[in-house]
């Protein structure tokens, strides 16, 4: 976590059995240079706190809110329901119906609150810090430029794979 710097983009997640996913989009924000911030809050567990964070993170300068969380995944639509800023939803696996409850629940936001919702799981999470990384890089061209790098070596390591021989 970045110690030095106010952070651009919260992290937000339901409970730290969240955490082993949500953490790939920090490694993600960790690569690029940008200073995140990671809670645990809940909507139903810590519903005062959760609502306190979306409300005031817009003065702390917060770029973003990304909100992983399962089952009833009801997390990002409360966060974004309290703040203009944008709000990305990644749903957590889940044991009894494999996260597809959390995709239903958060992807189906009525009309007027949005959360941007990304893949089940770890893809999701990497995917949400490279949305935001992407909104970022509209307005910094550092950012673009390794955001561009980025792409560039994953098409290398796609290009430079080698299939094995049939035997
Ligand atoms: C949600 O309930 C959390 O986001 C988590 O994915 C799920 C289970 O939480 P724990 O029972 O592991 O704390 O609120």
């Amino acid at each position: 976590m970045s110690e030095h710097t106010l952070p651009q983009v919260g992290i937000l997640m339901g409970s730290d059995s969240d955490w082993p996913v949500m953490q790939q989009a920090a490694r993600m924000f960790k690569e690029f240079g940008i200073a995140w911030e990671a809670r645990v809050l809940s909507a139903h567990r810590t519903p005062d706190e959760a609502l306190d964070y979306a409300a005031m993170a817009s003065e702390r300068g917060l770029k973003a809110i990304i909100a992983g969380a399962g089952g009833a995944a009801h997390l990002a639509g409360v966060l974004a329901a309290k703040t203009l800023l944008p709000v990305l939803g990644v749903p957590m696996q889940t044991k009894s119906l494999g996260g597809e409850d959390s995709l239903y629940s958060m992807v189906q936001m009525p009309k007027g609150i949005p959360v941007a919702t990304f893949a089940i799981g770890e893809a999701g999470a990497a995917n949400a810090a490279l949305f935001v990384i992407a909104m970022l890089a509209n307005e910094d061209a550092e950012l673009r430029q390794k955001l561009a790098e980025f792409r560039q070596a994953q098409s290398a390591k796609v290009l430079a794979i080698k299939l094995p021989e049939l035997d």
